[in-house]
């Protein structure tokens, strides 16, 4: 079969950074492009490390795009107390040689799903939905090119993990968000909901230190860091790995289980900014508009990774 093609939007992030690594590792896709967005860290930075895992995945090749510093309508709110100073706190990465592409993210998005078929590509987004967001505001035309957007963001029955009501991804971009989930495009959510079943464990950290190639090592050193924060926060044994499930969704979808529902986005509500308000039992009688993911087969998802980072340098 035909890779499918796919453009990463992301705020990378050692969870992103496993995602992309996945993603490169698997044949089964056709990268064209990384749109990087302010999130886990500012832009500079982010785009800066999404260079640094294409080098690690022996892919320099791979065009990064740097697309929005800043949220919509609100102030860009960071994770430093998650992902460290630098978003990719843990390995020692070097300073990427290739280069950031000169054109604007949101530019080459509209322009790509432009030229593309009717349904021709898959956004796979692990980060606020800023970019995405403003490509479907100045070209909306391209929501017909769109196949699907899978995402990580959200959660409803799990609450926020950046406040008691509000997930991260779209806390900081509600009214991006909202865009996103009103423009009509297929989309599937992987909510906290499906995050929190998955953890992390000591074993299988290590597992990847022993696959003997650089990016385990990396790999593992990334997440030793990345999963002290909530392992205090949850005080669970081992934290979740939130976005790799949207790559894993598209390799093995079997995986995963989830439901069709009506989700809207808190856009009003200081209290309540950026839930996700998933319509789960179907009571508004507001059509669906998202497949909402809740559980996944965390053993088939850890071995999935393992397999795909050991074809990696
Ligand atoms: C999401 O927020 C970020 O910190 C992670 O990279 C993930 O995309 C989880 O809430
Ligand atoms: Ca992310």
């Amino acid at each position: 079969m035909a890779p499918r093609p796919i453009i990463i939007d992301t705020d990378p992030g050692q969870d992103d950074a496993i995602a992309i690594l996945l993603a490169l590792a698997s044949p089964e896709f056709d990268v064209l492009g990384i749109t990087v967005v302010a999130g886990n860290v500012p832009l500079k930075l982010t785009e800066m490390n999404a260079r640094k895992i294409c080098e690690l995945a022996g892919k320099p090749e791979t065009k990064v795009f740097a697309g929005c510093a800043r949220p919509m309508m609100r102030s860009l709110v960071t994770a430093e107390e998650v992902h460290g100073k630098t978003g990719l706190d843990g390995p020692e990465l070097p300073d990427p040689a290739m280069a950031l592409q000169d054109q604007h993210a949101v530019d080459w998005l509209v322009e790509t799903l432009r030229a593309a078929a009717p349904g021709g590509i898959t956004l796979c987004t692990l980060g606020p939905l800023t970019n995405v967001a403003a490509a479907l505001v100045k070209a909306p035309d391209i929501a017909g090119k769109i196949a699907e957007i899978v995402m990580m963001g959200g959660g409803f029955f799990e609450g926020g993990n950046v406040t008691p009501a509000a997930e991260f991804n779209i806390y900081v971009d509600p009214h991006a968000a909202h865009v996103v989930l009103s423009s009509g495009v297929k989309i599937t959510m992987h909510p906290l909901d499906v995050t929190h079943k998955a953890l992390m464990t000591r074993t299988w950290i290590d597992s990847l230190k022993a696959l003997g190639n650089r990016t385990g090592a990396a790999a593992a050193a990334m997440l030793d860091f990345y999963e002290r924060f909530d392992m205090e926060k949850y005080g669970e044994d081992g934290g979740p790995l939130h976005d790799p499930c949207v790559m894993a969704f598209l390799l093995q979808p079997d995986l995963f289980q989830g439901k069709d529902c009506n989700v809207q986005v808190e856009t009003g509500s200081e209290l309540t900014m950026g839930m996700t308000v998933v319509d789960w039992w179907g009571v508004s009688g507001r059509p669906a508009n998202c497949h909402v993911i809740n559980q996944i087969d965390a053993a088939g998802f850890y071995s999935l990774i393992h397999d795909r980072l050991a074809r990696l340098p």
